[in-house]
């Protein structure tokens, strides 16, 4: 190991205290993205972003969008010329805490808990994501400019505050700094590990688009013993419509929504197979033991590889206490698809407007609300910027990194690509059970501490490339 690099993880050990309460006060800022109520929440926590990175030697900005604001922060080292020059990504906005009254204790009140298989965890909303994330980069850069006087490579670095609300403000962003955000590739703390013991570098996200579906029947809702019989009832339509999705073996049956999607590669397959999931434990976790999905895809398959359409909530009628006679007028749900490489979002959400049409009954309207897409990314990971992050992983963890897929989408992720012809190296060390979107989201301390070392040490092998 090199005198620098000691010296920088010696200093990241001694300052574990004051490095802990940091991430407690930008998760004590309720930057909810999602909920306008929080907007001076957003702008709060974007001031402590670009804050903290003047604080740690970088030329820092709040940027206003139509939306929320970005943070842009420079750092040129002098090695500038010689190694690459990257862009780290994290977000600063959360998701909503809801429901309130399942967490132990409030979400925007940080505290360091015992536990059982853990140690210490942090819990708040984002102690995970991102804000635990996205922390442990910028104390290693913190513990590099204070060790060393510089970092290893010249860094920019761009917080968002969308992420979570599907990054709307990104496109026309980039299209407006193009130069001063395309650098060599892309550094991303917002994914997983393989477990506690075991670092990752994901190497493919699924893609994301939505649809909200209105179904309307009469023009206002009616007596159910004047009409019922008589009048179209949207719940039920919908209900309908809803339960035609997918065939007894879980396959979408939305025409033409396979058309894109490419079968797994036998390699693929058997590195995945080597990694000899346990689909028991990670069904039991959430208290359950049968596999839902597909036939005839395995569960790494299913989350990492194969799209899905999802149902995440449904709208209509009298849900108060007692019984309401009523036909509903209208009735709605809300829907995702996570879609594969080569898959494109809008045709997607156009199959799924047909697939509806197709199948409304006369007298029956449809009405489409808030969609929008982002597309599926991966990455060939045999080039010198993976392999650099992979030999800085093995040195921390003691075990080469697993390269896995991810289930989960950031939509900036695929931007960097498209917009600005970037690759992302992607390497989190959240956990699964970390709760992230739950009540009691929760991180490691040690996840904390050892992904500041690990993200120390990517960085000097970055500045040796
Ligand atoms: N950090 C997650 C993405 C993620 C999910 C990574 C699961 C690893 C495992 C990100 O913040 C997220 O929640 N993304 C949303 C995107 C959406 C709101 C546009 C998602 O995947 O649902
Ligand atoms: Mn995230
Ligand atoms: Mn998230």
């Amino acid at each position: 190991m090199s005198e620098k690099l000691d010296s920088v993880l010696e200093t990241l050990k001694q300052d574990q205290e004051a490095s802990q309460e940091r991430l407690f006060e930008i998760i004590r800022i309720p930057s909810i993205s999602t909920d306008p109520a929080y907007d001076g929440a957003c702008n709060q926590a974007a001031e402590w972003c670009a804050n903290t990175l003047t604080e740690i030697g970088f030329e820092a900005s709040v940027r206003p969008t139509t939306g929320k604001p970005m943070v842009v922060g420079h750092y040129r080292s002098s090695n500038g010329s010689s190694g690459p020059n990257v862009l780290f990504y994290g977000h600063y906005d959360v998701q909503p805490a809801d429901p309130l009254d399942e967490w132990d204790t409030p979400p925007f009140e940080p505290q360091l808990k015992d536990h059982p298989d853990y140690g210490s965890v942090i819990t708040g909303r984002g102690a995970s994501d991102d804000k635990g994330q996205f922390m442990t980069f910028l104390e290693a850069c913190r513990a590099w400019h204070s060790a060393s006087g510089e970092l290893p490579v010249s860094v920019t670095v761009l917080i968002e505050g969308e992420e979570e609300s599907g990054s709307p403000s990104i496109a026309p962003f980039f299209e407006a700094n193009r130069e001063e955000l395309t650098k060599d590739f892309a550094l991303v703390c917002d994914t997983g590990q393989w477990d506690a013991d075991t670092p990752a570098i994901t190497t493919m996200l699924r893609g994301l688009c939505s649809s909200e579906v209105v179904i309307t029947g009469p023009s206002r809702d009616l007596h159910s013993g004047m009409y019922g019989g008589a009048a179209h009832n949207p719940i039920r339509v919908l209900a309908r419509l809803l339960g035609d999705l997918h065939d007894d073996d879980g396959a979408v049956q939305i025409p033409g929504f396979y058309d894109d999607v490419h079968q797994l590669s036998t390699e693929q397959r058997e590195q995945w197979n080597a990694l000899a999931f346990d689909t028991e434990r990670f069904l039991g976790q959430v208290g359950l033991e049968t596999l839902a999905g597909e036939t005839g895809h395995g569960t790494l398959e299913q989350v990492w590889s194969r799209p899905t359409a999802e149902i995440n909530g449904i709208i209509g009628g009298y849900t108060g206490p007692g019984t309401k006679t009523v036909i509903p007028s209208k009735a709605s749900a809300k829907l995702t698809f996570r879609i594969v490489p080569d898959q494109d979002p809008d045709k997607v959400v156009a199959g799924f407007k047909e697939f509806v049409m197709s199948r409304l009954p006369d007298d029956c309207t449809a009405e489409f609300l808030g969609e929008r897409g982002s597309a599926a990314v991966g990455f060939d990971v045999s080039g010198p910027a993976f392999q650099a992050a992979a030999a800085a992983l093995e040195d921390e963890w003691g075990k080469q990194p697993v390269f896995m897929g991810c289930g989960g989408s950031i939509p900036i992720v695929e931007s960097f690509k498209s917009q600005l012809c970037m690759d992302s190296l992607l390497v989190g060390f959240a956990l699964d059970d970390n709760q992230v979107h739950s009540p009691n989201e929760k991180y490691n301390l040690t996840s904390y501490q050892k992904g500041a070392r690990s993200w120390a040490r990517i960085l000097e092998k970055l500045g040796s490339m």
